[in-house]
Parts: C-alpha cells; sequence; structure tokens
C-alpha cells in the first residue's frame, strides 16, 4: 500500500519533470490551462507574479525576448506560442534557474491554452524587412497574422495587456483594434503598440553626439512607427541640451532610418531581433511594473490617443493597473518638428485607414 503511494507520487513527479517537453494540449497542466475561462484572466497587478505569453515566441526577437522574460523577477508563468520550434526553445528556455515556469505551445489547435489566464501578451509574430522593403510592405502577411492572434486573445484573456510588435506597427494596432471592437472585448487603454525601439536608438545615438552614457538620456519620440513617421523630439531631451541644425537634421535622419541600417547590414537576414527584444523586454517590463501599481511609469507607445487629430498616435503614456492611464501632451515643438510632425501625421492617417479597412472589407 505505502509502495503503491511512494510509486505514484515518484510518477507525478516524473510528469512534472517533463511536462515542458510535450506541450500538447493532452497533458494535466493544459487540461487545467483549458478549464480556465477568460473572465478569470487576472490583469488587476495585486501580487507580483504574472503570466506573460509572447506569440512568435521562436522567431528571431521571440527567443532573445524569451530569454529576457524569464529574466524579470515580476513573471511567475511565461508561455511561448510559436507555429514552428517551440518546444526545442521553451526546453532550453526552462533550464534557466530563474522563477518564472515555463510552458511551450506549437501551432494554431494550442493558441488557445497558451492565451488563456494571461496578464501580458506580446506579439512579434510575423515576417521581417529584407533590404529594399518598407515596413507597409509586410502589411499582407503580418495583417492576416495579427488578426489571428487578436481573435485568439479577445476569446481566451479579453483582459489582458496586449503588446504589438509585428509590423508595420502603424496598421497592425489599428488591426489589433477592430478584431477587439468586432468581440466586444476593445478597450483602448490595454491595446500599446511597441515603439520602445525607436526611444533606445534615439537615446544611444544622442549620447553619443554629446558623449554621454545613453542610460542617462531620454529622447521623447512620438508619431508612429516607420521612416517620417518616426519623429524624434530632441527639443525636448532630457538633461537639456542643444544641437546644431546639422546635428538635428544627422540625429532625426539616422533615428527615422536606425531599422533600415539594421536590415540593409543583415543583408537579407532580417531585421533588428537583439536590440528588438531589449526593447521590447523594457516595455513588457514597464507595462508590469504599472499593473503591479508602481507609481510614475512613463513610456513612449502608439496608442488610441486625442492629442492629435487622428485615432492613433505614438506618445509618452503613463502606465498603471489599468494599462494606459494617461497620455501626455506632445509638450512645445519647435518648427523642425511641427514641418516633421505634419509630413508624419499624413502617412500615418494612410497607414492607419489601411488597417481598419483590412478588417472592415
Ligand atoms: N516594433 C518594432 O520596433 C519592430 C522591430 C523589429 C522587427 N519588428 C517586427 O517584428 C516581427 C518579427 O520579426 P522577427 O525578426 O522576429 O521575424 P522572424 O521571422 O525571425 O520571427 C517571426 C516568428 O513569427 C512566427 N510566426 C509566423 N506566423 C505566426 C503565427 N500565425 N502565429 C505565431 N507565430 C507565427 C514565425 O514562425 C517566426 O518564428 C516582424 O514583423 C518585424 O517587422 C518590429
Amino acid at each position: 500500500m505505502e509502495q503503491q503511494g511512494t510509486d505514484a507520487a515518484a510518477a507525478r513527479r516524473m510528469a512534472t519533470l517533463a511536462s515542458h517537453l510535450s506541450p500538447a494540449s493532452s497533458h494535466p497542466q493544459m487540461e487545467e490551462a483549458s478549464l480556465l475561462r477568460g473572465s478569470n484572466c487576472r490583469a488587476k497587478g495585486a501580487a507580483p507574479g504574472f503570466k506573460v505569453a509572447i506569440l512568435g515566441a521562436a522567431g528571431g526577437i521571440g527567443q532573445p525576448l524569451a530569454l529576457l522574460m524569464k529574466m524579470n523577477p515580476l513573471v511567475s508563468v511565461l508561455h511561448l506560442y510559436d507555429v514552428v520550434n517551440t518546444p526545442g526553445v521553451t526546453a532550453d528556455i526552462s533550464h534557466m534557474n530563474t522563477g518564472a515556469v515555463v510552458r511551450g505551445f506549437l501551432g494554431q489547435p494550442q493558441l488557445e491554452n497558451a492565451l488563456t489566464g494571461m496578464d501580458l501578451v506580446i506579439i512579434p509574430a510575423g515576417v521581417p524587412r529584407k533590404p529594399g522593403m518598407t515596413r507597409d510592405d509586410l502589411f499582407n502577411i503580418n495583417a492576416g497574422i495579427v488578426r489571428t492572434l487578436c481573435e485568439g486573445i479577445a476569446k481566451c484573456c479579453p483582459k489582458a495587456i496586449v503588446n504589438v510588435i509585428s509590423n508595420p506597427v502603424n496598421s497592425t494596432v489599428p488591426i489589433a483594434a477592430e478584431v477587439f471592437k468586432k468581440a466586444g472585448t476593445y478597450d483602448p487603454k490595454r491595446l500599446l503598440g511597441v515603439t520602445t525601439l525607436d526611444v533606445v536608438r534615439a537615446n544611444t545615438f544622442v549620447g553619443e553626439v554629446l558623449g554621454l552614457d545613453p542610460r542617462e538620456v531620454n529622447v521623447p519620440v512620438i508619431g508612429g512607427h516607420a521612416g517620417v513617421t518616426i519623429l524624434p523630439l530632441l527639443s525636448q531631451v532630457n538633461p537639456a541640451c542643444s544641437f546644431t541644425p546639422e546635428e538635428v537634421n544627422h540625429l532625426t535622419s539616422r533615428i527615422q532610418n536606425g531599422g533600415t541600417e539594421v536590415v540593409e547590414a543583415k543583408a537579407g537576414a532580417g531585421s533588428a531581433t537583439l536590440s528588438m527584444a531589449y526593447a521590447a523586454a523594457k516595455f513588457a517590463d514597464a507595462c508590469l511594473r504599472g499593473l503591479r501599481g508602481d507609481a510614475g511609469i512613463v513610456e513612449c507607445s502608439y496608442v488610441a490617443s486625442q492629442v492629435t487629430e487622428l485615432p492613433f498616435f505614438a506618445s509618452k503614456v503613463r502606465l498603471g493597473r489599468s494599462g494606459v492611464e494617461e497620455i501626455l501632451p506632445l509638450g512645445p515643438l519647435n518648427e523642425f518638428e511641427r514641418t516633421g510632425l505634419e509630413k508624419a501625421k499624413k502617412e500615418l492617417s494612410a497607414s492607419i485607414q489601411k488597417g481598419v479597412s483590412f478588417i472592415n472589407k
């Protein structure tokens, strides 16, 4: 009798040890997960230990992002979803001796289990640029991917904060909003386009010009996340500083074309992945600290907004328990920035419309 109990306990321990290797929906953790309902999603932030899903976790961004989120002490459960290779990535990441429990999910039939109960969903799924392509050239493939993933979010974790990385962000965020509106779950405070890489680049390049530690530099970047829609506000750099007109031209152009610099250097092997994973992990950490109730969390993000006449715009936002709690004003712009803003708005408006039409066609 006693021996039987010991054997059963040992078998249970063995099953636990091996559970991450087979993400099939038949194993006990998955069955338990599938019993959870969307309404049980916890996004209150009362206690540390959030549940985070990465969709596109086996990709160039997804893998290093999974590594960084596994290292984040605010994460208690990390779900890695992709249409390829998640068992390997999950086995690998799960060996890290940090707190988060990692589970892998492979392919569309496992999407719902990957999403159920999540507090934060990060989406780097989709194809990246090759030399000569604009972010908009990715629209046809990535729009459909983002739609499918957001339909899953609306069904399984409608209260989760959603961080959209897949390009063209200027259109994929409006696409996500339309999917959520159709499902009746849209909360503009919980849908955020990730433009952190533009800020990370701006801080680095401005730090280089000023001879400052880039960690001490803060450059607001507004507008959107493509070409001229990326508008660094060099008149509002913290610490306060001034630039010559040549420096302003050089810095603005380098920040706007930072992504293309990487695409060309990678020569067909993709776009920014490592700096992007760093930026996405930094932004996700800010969202989690907001959910936890930390005060004074301000980041730039592309969100539903009234700071201009456009329905979506990137600017500084204050993050809190319910996601975007406040959209901060743009502050005083100089003439160069006002001209840049008009150009940005023209392109942004078309990209937003393209995203909205994709869902409502
Ligand atoms: N927001 C930004 O600042 C920024 C910066 C760089 C790249 N990006 C974008 O991020 C995206 C990913 O880039 P990457 O370099 O990691 O590409 P990648 O091709 O290396 O990885 C993409 C991953 O998405 C997966 N995927 C494809 N369809 C999927 C689906 N339906 N469900 C789940 N996963 C799916 C792929 O299997 C792959 O593993 C691209 O759209 C790229 O343009 C955004």
